[in-house]
């Protein structure tokens, strides 16, 4: 068993990246000529040449400047509700339903039994085996993928709890936002630190980056960052850290939650009492969120089950993140010594303890972590990998995001979703050749600026393991 991978750092001497064949590979999509967008397409914005109007039902919503999309528009209570301003709010349960209910006709079982399929699953066919055609299939599909990867691999994912109160102080550019959350007996406090830009805040507040533990990566100026301490919401140190940490303080030590859903529900409850917490001057529409290598892993699972997580940016996030388990599994059976899922239910509770019954059988499993990723579509995610690190498993994250890629194609936004993959630097540490791709998605869809974001590129650097797409994506992908 191999303890703390994640600090392993395997020299690449076996890498002669001075010969190796550097493969960029541009996506180069049409645009689609519809007269009116459906569902999540976009709508209007400066510099667009598209549709302009939705088809009948939707609305076009102006997200900013320069991206507007179509989205259902809902009069009922179960969109999300922003409690009223504050700055030391006391609420009951803010919301945080999902932007889009599924219909209720839309089944979503934790469980599909007889499910047997060694390649990826399509992310275009129900459960029960029939097509999604339409983007509002789409939205039930997505729905029953939730319920899926929560019932199989990470747990319980608990709403907001009874009451949830919170103090801010800033001095300087220097914020503390401490949160109180308690149900009936227990309560915890959380506090983080946000760091502001100086300045003027731009009219709505600041955009914000959330960053597992304080995260990795550089960030423009413009943009506040707090640091989420999510080894304290739910301790990661080994296999005995099951149950440990403040969230399980609050729900009790056999939560049947794991890290990953301890860790998003605490990014969601920081994101309830910022919307309620105008003396933070936080633009809660312009909420990004990060984290490296584990954290990495969090990070993703945060931007697919809290919907109010504008951009996601994984960082050599590794299997149980960016990367499929049957992926990683291949590249280990072809000679690279990789993290798989049989390994990493032994190496930390990082997943829940259900998920241990199905690493070895992964063909049962109705999911993969393509899927994962493409609950975040339409909004925007670029993933970051780094080939020198063997057991991030360089073939499974490239494949699974091809695969993901797939949904944000069908949804007619593919430039939502980015993957770069390099090699030439230490796990976790940032070689300045990333940042235009960064910066891209920064601009964009944090601070509102027109910019590409067709960010998509590998150095096909995968330890002599082929990628042969046809053996693990047998499905083509519908316009919705
Ligand atoms: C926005 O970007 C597009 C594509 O680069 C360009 O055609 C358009 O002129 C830009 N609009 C503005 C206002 O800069
Ligand atoms: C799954 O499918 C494979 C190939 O079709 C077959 O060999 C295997 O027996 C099946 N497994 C189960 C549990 O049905
Ligand atoms: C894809 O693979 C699955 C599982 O083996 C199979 O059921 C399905 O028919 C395949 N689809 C296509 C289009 O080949
Ligand atoms: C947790 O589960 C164990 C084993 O089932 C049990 O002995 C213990 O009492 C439970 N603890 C709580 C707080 O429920
Ligand atoms: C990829 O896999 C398909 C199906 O297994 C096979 O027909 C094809 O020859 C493979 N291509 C390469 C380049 O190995």
């Amino acid at each position: 068993m191999r303890f703390k991978r994640e600090f392993w750092i395997k020299a690449s001497t076996a890498m002669k990246l001075s010969t190796a064949i550097q493969v960029i590979l541009t996506f180069i999509f049409a645009q689609s000529v519809h007269a009116q967008a459906g569902l999540w397409a976009q709508c209007g914005g400066i510099g667009w040449s598209g549709p302009t109007a939705c088809v009948a039902g939707l609305e076009c919503v102006v997200e900013n400047d320069y991206f507007s999309h179509c989205i259902v528009v809902t009069t009922s209570s179960a969109s999300s509700s922003v409690a009223p301003p504050s700055s030391s709010s006391s609420a009951s349960a803010p919301s945080s339903t999902p932007p889009s209910s599924p219909a209720s006709a839309c089944l979503t079982p934790s469980t599909v039994s007889g499910f047997n399929n060694s390649a990826l699953p399509n992310p275009f066919t129900f459960n029960d085996g029939t097509p999604v055609l339409t983007a509002s299939d789409w939205t039930c599909r997505r729905a029953q993928i939730s319920a899926l990867i929560l019932g199989y691999e990470a747990g319980t994912l608990p709403g907001p709890p009874q009451t949830l109160t919170s103090t801010f102080t800033q001095s300087g550019t220097t914020g503390t936002l401490a949160i109180t959350a308690a149900n009936d007996g227990p309560s915890i406090t959380f506090s983080q630190t946000i760091t502001f830009p100086s300045g003027t805040a731009p009219a709505g507040g600041w955009p914000l980056l959330i960053a597992f533990e304080g995260g990795s990566i550089p960030v423009p100026s413009g943009i506040a960052v707090l640091s989420y301490s999510n080894s304290n919401m739910a301790q990661q140190n080994d296999a005995t850290s099951r149950g440990l940490g403040l969230f399980y303080n609050l729900y009790g030590s056999n939560a049947t939650a794991s890290a990953m859903t301890a860790w998003v529900w605490g990014v969601s409850r920081i994101i309830d009492v910022l919307e309620t917490t105008p003396a933070a001057n936080i633009n809660t529409q312009k909420i990004a969120v990060t984290g490296c290598s584990r954290d990495g892993k969090g990070a993703l699972m945060a931007g697919a089950f809290e919907p109010r997580i504008a951009l996601t940016i994984p960082q050599e996030s590794g299997s149980g993140g960016d990367t499929c388990w049957r992926l990683s599994l291949y590249e280990q059976n072809s000679g690279s010594d990789v993290q798989t899922a049989t390994e990493i239910v032994g190496e930390n509770v990082w997943f829940s303890t259900n998920f241990a019954n199905y690493v070895n059988d992964l063909s049962s499993l109705p999911f993969d972590h393509h899927l994962l990723a493409a609950m975040i579509a339409p909004r925007p995610l670029i993933s970051y990998e780094n080939t020198d690190v063997v057991w991030l498993s360089p073939l499974s994250s490239f494949g699974c995001m091809t695969a993901a890629h797939t949904v944000f194609q069908a949804l007619g936004i593919p430039e939502n979703h980015g993957f770069e993959q390099v090699g030439g630097h230490a796990h976790c540490a940032w070689p300045a050749s990333l940042t235009p791709s960064l910066n891209a998605f920064f601009d964009k869809f944090l601070l509102g600026q027109n910019v590409s974001t067709d960010e998509w590129s590998t150095n096909n650097v995968f330890n002599g393991v082929s990628w042969n797409a046809s053996d693990w994506i047998n499905w083509t992908t519908p316009t919705f």
